[in-house]
């Protein structure tokens, strides 16, 4: 799924974090894959959806940089394709019709290199459908871990964050720059359920902050997570659920002549 320092738990992260693949369902429609397409899954993670463009008919291809999904997305879907590759500097044997990407765009913080390798591995006229965490995404929970880990001393700054959230615009001139013509779906807020109750924004913490918990010593992570959780408790604790304030970016982009 990302470029990340840390591998992934990723038998723990398709069974509590299924909300990602579940939401992403909507954006495979988007797609619309066709049959005898030839589809890129970029940022595959453990396979889920890369099995639902494959339903199409399509030619899919899955590809992630961490070893830990790809193996839990091979043992899952033994019949499909998974390839390691890194989002920034990607290649492909033949163009494609497609690329789809959900929920890990975000993670690849240098665009600009993704988006090349896109273009260049899509057919003239190719779509590039995608959702990722727009401007604003996790705005509550960043401020809170931001303060929490000043009390312990720790500066975070915008450079320290392993997050790139783009407004529509920003994200949108990088597409033209590199001959897309842009379309825009939606940016919108969605607020996601998270599971196991009480527990659900220290697991989403431990899954996905991992890089920003580890500049905090060991013994005093608990004490940052629960200052976190007593600080965002007001906004995004409601009936026994802890919510994650997403913003989401989605679009369709077509690439028009030669990058
Ligand atoms: C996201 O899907 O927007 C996201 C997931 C984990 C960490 C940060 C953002």
């Amino acid at each position: 799924m990302t470029e990340r320092t840390n591998p992934w738990a990723a038998e723990k992260y398709q069974d509590e974090f299924n909300f990602v693949s579940d939401y992403g369902r909507d954006v495979v429609r988007l797609l619309n894959p066709q049959r005898d397409e030839k589809i890129l899954d970029l940022g595959c993670g453990t396979g889920q959806l890369t099995a639902e463009i494959a339903k199409s008919g399509a030619f899919v291809t899955g590809i992630d940089i961490d070893s830990n999904m790809l193996r839990t997305a091979r043992r899952n879907y033994p019949q499909l394709h998974f390839l390691r590759a890194n989002g920034h500097n990607f290649q492909v044997q033949y163009k494609m019709d497609a690329i789809f990407s959900n929920a890990a765009l975000q993670w690849m913080t240098r665009p600009s290199e993704v988006i090349k390798c896109v273009a260049l591995a899509l057919k003239s006229d190719g779509r590039f459908v995608a959702e990722m965490g727009g401007h604003g995404n996790i705005q509550i929970i960043k401020d809170a871990l931001k303060k929490a880990m000043q009390e312990e001393g720790i500066t975070i700054n915008n450079r320290s964050w392993p997050w790139f959230f783009p407004t529509p615009e920003i994200y949108g001139d990088l597409l033209k720059k590199h001959s897309f013509i842009y379309n825009e779906v939606s940016c919108f807020e969605r607020p996601t359920r998270l599971e196991s109750g009480t527990e659900g924004l220290r697991r989403w913490l431990e899954m996905f902050a991992v890089s920003i918990l580890a500049k905090v010593p060991v013994d005093r992570v608990e004490t940052v997570i629960k200052k976190v959780e007593t600080q965002t408790r007001d906004e995004l604790f409601h009936n026994g659920y802890w919510y994650a304030d997403y913003v989401r970016l989605r679009f369709i982009a077509i690439r028009t002549t030669s990058p």
